[in-house]
């Protein structure tokens, strides 16, 4: 496994995600995110800064098809299980080019399932084609290693935490569903676009 960086109590890993997580100890981890490919650069078009662009993210993002998908997100969530404690909990983001298959291979793999959250960006790049509904959400898949685990939830900090950015939340109410964030800030981008280097 190639050490990229590490700090403190923390290590980031570089690799191919299969034989890093086969690098660590099973049982050994309590939460699990994921943002796995999409399978969107088929030489369709986006919107970038109000102009069309080309979805070419990278050789990474090419699908190969329905069946090779799937194929794909089985093999990484079962090593995924491999990994987490039996209370331990996986999230798993997507579009709907993706993430309808994320949902079965978590069943395929036996996690149990306990939410789904639709991240609301509110400032999405508007659809240049005018003919279909402007994708402005993410889902976020919330499952737990184990039917029998028991899962942390901060119910609390989240109903009386402040939540400024997100329209959706009201001061003092439970958390819902939907969480309305913002895409990306420059701020967040400092170091450029990466999505083109390889692993
Ligand atoms: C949807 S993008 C995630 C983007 C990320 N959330 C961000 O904001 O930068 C999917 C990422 O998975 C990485 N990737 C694709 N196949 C991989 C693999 N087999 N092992 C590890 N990472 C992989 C790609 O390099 C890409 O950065």
């Amino acid at each position: 496994m190639v050490e990229y960086f590490h700090s403190n109590n923390f290590v980031l890993y570089k690799g191919d995600c299969i034989k890093v997580l086969q690098g660590l100890s099973e049982n050994s981890i309590d939460m699990i995110f994921a943002d796995p490919p999409y399978f969107l650069s088929n030489g369709s078009f986006t919107c970038r800064s109000g102009k069309r662009a080309s979805v070419k993210k990278g050789d990474w993002d090419i699908g190969h098809g329905s069946i090779k998908n799937l194929e794909f997100h089985i093999e990484w969530l079962k090593e995924c299980k491999r990994v987490l404690k039996d209370n331990g909990t996986i999230w798993v983001s997507g579009t709907y080019h993706s993430i309808y298959q994320c949902r079965v291979a978590l069943e395929i793999n036996g996690y149990h399932f306990l939410n789904d959250i639709i991240w609301f960006k509110p400032n999405a790049a508007p659809n240049l084609s005018c003919r279909f509904f402007t994708a402005s959400h993410e889902t976020l898949i919330w499952a737990r290693k184990d039917k029998k685990g028991k899962h942390t939830f901060y119910y609390n900090l989240m109903k009386n935490g402040k939540w400024k950015e997100d329209s959706l939340k009201k001061d003092g109410t439970q958390m819902r569903s939907v969480w309305s964030i913002g895409t990306p800030k420059p701020s967040e981008k400092l170091f450029g676009n990466i999505r083109h280097k390889s692993l």
